[in-house]
């Protein structure tokens, strides 16, 4: 069903149901605080921030729904449900307990610092009547292929390449379509391109990076820090 009119729900959903191992946390990635709040707290908050989400899912690791409840804020437009075991299966987790969305905001709980503006300008594109809408940036390294023994088979074209953010917004239907297949994809977008479906591009924000690695972690706390002090 299209039911993507400019008026209908826009719903974020929160995939924050990942092990997070490369963090090196003794918990999962997006219960880790950053300047005292956890990931997921922070993002669910820059989506309420944004002014341009009906309704958030959250989607946790199953023994961590309580947890998540207590942590997030007391509102009926927050909701928490049962991740799965790959990204895609939270997302779809997430989807199939909003059906009645207009559009989908997938936005990752580790993008814990992504700016409300940025959140506002993908929601505005897609009630503009864009179908699929993705925050990039110009990509500073220089991005090589390997094969499985690690020799490079390509060089591609740097000034050709994006680095892709959350959140990534969708028409329902187009989303829904998209996880209808059974494939696995590292974000939203590779799916909904597998159909066809034509993939726009917004200028994204350094400040919506993933919390990966012990030095990104460092970084945001450095950041929250700063903040502060101003
Ligand atoms: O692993 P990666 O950094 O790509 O995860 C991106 C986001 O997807 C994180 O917020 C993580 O919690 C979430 N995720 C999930 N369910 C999984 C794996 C990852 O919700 N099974």
């Amino acid at each position: 069903m299209n039911n993507s009119d400019s008026d209908s729900p826009v719903v974020a959903l929160v995939p924050a149901a990942g092990r997070g191992v490369r963090l090196g946390e003794n918990m999962p990635k997006a219960f880790v605080a950053v300047g005292g709040t956890p990931m997921v707290r922070l993002a669910v908050d820059g989506l309420l921030a944004s002014g341009a989400v009906d309704r958030i899912i959250v989607m946790v690791p199953v023994e961590l729904v309580e947890s998540a409840v207590a942590l997030l804020p007391p509102s009926d437009a927050v909701r928490v449900v049962v991740g799965g075991a790959e990204r895609t299966d939270s997302v779809r987790a997430g989807i199939a307990a909003a059906p009645d969305a207009g559009y989908y905001l997938v936005h990752d709980a580790a993008r814990a610092l992504t700016p409300p503006a940025l959140i506002a300008r993908v929601a505005a594109e897609l009630r503009a009547g864009r179908r699929a809408v993705v925050p990039a940036l110009p990509v500073v390294d220089t991005v090589k292929t390997v094969d499985q023994d690690g020799v490079v088979t390509g060089t591609p074209n740097r000034a050709a390449l994006r680095a892709i953010q959350t959140p990534q917004g969708f028409a329902a239907d187009l989303l829904r379509a998209a996880y209808e297949t059974n494939v696995l994809a590292t974000d939203d977008a590779g799916l909904v391109e597998r159909l066809g479906a034509e993939v726009h591009t917004i200028p994204g924000d350094p400040m919506a990076f993933k919390i990966t690695t012990p030095l990104d972690l460092m970084l945001a706390e450095t950041v929250c820090n700063a903040a502060r002090s101003v």
